[in-house]
């Protein structure tokens, strides 16, 4: 396989775009891509999204999105896998630089996810239609019982869980294109609505337009384009369960264990290692899990490791230093495509005021549903 190198990358404001059509959204980032990369063709384009048929009306994405940035003639299409399909679209991409077929492609996510009046139905499409959602089920109502069983467990409390909005709005203010670029405190979250109990409003990633794009390229041509480029030096991706109740422990989520270790193993580093995370923080509890089956913490501890200030900086990795899904936003196709641009923007030191000092190692996790797919990446600054 050829090793592959990201050369440059692009995104919109995530949050209500109510001026931009589906089209105009993914146009805006993939043509700022092309530019910060100094490329004017691609060969390929993988585009992900989770629902954009049930979201905007609009399916059959890759020759849409590749005639509306002047491409028409490539291979291009759409890479689905609920909440991680951004993650899945660069997985994608990064195979078909490394098997030599394409050298120039094109990778993005988009999700508009504004436009439709019940878009809690759509996100229920990727839960068990059978078990979960036919019962009244919701994302939020399946990740309160993961929260429920964990605090229960490991007797985390309702304050230690709110530390991890804390710190992610406290990362997220100095995002210029975050949806909720804001500080907020205990009292706020606390006295915010109940969604599903334990978790409140300020828990629980919002309903978020977006996209994000990013050009990859063979390792060895990355210096013809840019000196700023990033190596991906380690790809895993595994498939779990999709209906909770099929977990054999509800606090723990396997498939992202498994592809962290097929990440960790393809780059030949371990947790220790890396500098930063993007994690899939869709809802609090998400990221104290999450930050348990990539290493960083033994399992139980991630909670109260995270209330301590183990995860901000100066503590033993910075997780989501872009404010994650909570404050940054999470249009769920793009999500996994925008943790790639904030590592990219890390490793090439471009992250401003949240640039966590001398990154040389990130690792980014995108999951789709409750753990019933999960995609890590591993990119390193060169
Ligand atoms: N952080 C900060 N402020 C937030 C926020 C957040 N995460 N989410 C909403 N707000 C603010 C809004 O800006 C709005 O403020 P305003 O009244 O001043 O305009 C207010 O809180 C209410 O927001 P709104 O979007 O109207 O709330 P809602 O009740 O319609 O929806 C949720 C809230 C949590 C139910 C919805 O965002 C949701 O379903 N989130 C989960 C999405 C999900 O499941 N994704 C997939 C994960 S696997």
């Amino acid at each position: 396989m050829r090793e592959v190198a990201i050369i440059g990358v692009g995104m919109t404001k995530f949050g209500e775009l109510w001026d931009q059509s589906i089209r105009d959204i993914f146009a805006e980032a993939a043509l700022k891509a092309m530019e910060n990369a100094n490329v004017e063709k691609i060969e390929a384009l993988y585009v992900g999204s989770m629902s954009s048929g049930l979201y905007a009306y609009q399916e059959h994405l890759g020759s849409l999105m590749s005639d509306y940035i002047g491409q028409i003639g490539i291979p291009a299409v759409r890479i689905e896998s609920a909440c991680s399909s951004g993650g899945h679209a660069v997985r994608m991409g990064f195979l078909d630089v490394a098997s030599g077929m394409h050298d120039i492609v094109l990778v993005g996510g988009i999700e508009k996810m504004w436009d439709v009046e019940d878009g809690t139905f759509v996100l229920a499409t990727a839960s068990d239609q059978e078990y979960e959602a036919y019962n009244g089920v919701t994302f939020p109502g399946l990740y309160a019982m993961i929260a429920r069983a964990y605090m229960e467990r490991y007797g985390l409390t309702r304050e230690e869980l709110a530390q991890v909005p804390i710190k992610n709005h406290k990362h997220g203010a100095n995002n210029p294109n975050a949806q909720f670029p804001f500080e907020i405190d205990l009292k706020t979250i606390l006295n915010s609505s109940v969604v599903a109990e334990p978790l409140r409003l300020m828990d629980c990633s919002p309903i978020t337009d977006g996209a994000a794009c990013i050009i990859l390229c063979p390792l060895d041509r990355a210096k013809e384009f840019t000196d700023k480029f990033v190596k991906i030096r380690g790809v895993g991706a595994a498939s779990g369960p999709i209906a909770l109740h099929d977990h054999k422990d509800i606090t723990k989520l396997e498939a992202v264990q498994i592809a962290a270790q097929r990440a960790y193993q393809m780059a030949g580093v371990g947790p220790n290692d890396i500098d930063f995370a993007e994690v899939h923080d869709c809802f609090s509890i998400a990221e104290i899990v999450v930050a348990e089956e990539l290493g960083f913490f033994e399992y139980g501890k991630g909670g109260k490791s995270i209330a301590e200030g183990q995860a901000t900086y100066g503590g033993k990795v910075v997780i989501n230093p872009s404010g994650g899904l909570k404050a940054k936003g999470h249009p769920v196709g793009a999500t996994g495509v925008a943790q790639i641009v904030e590592a990219y923007y890390q490793l090439t030191n471009q992250a401003g005021k949240r640039q966590v000092a001398n990154a040389k190692l990130g690792i980014t996790q995108n999951m789709g549903g409750s753990g019933g797919s999960s995609v890590v990446h591993i990119l390193e600054g060169m």
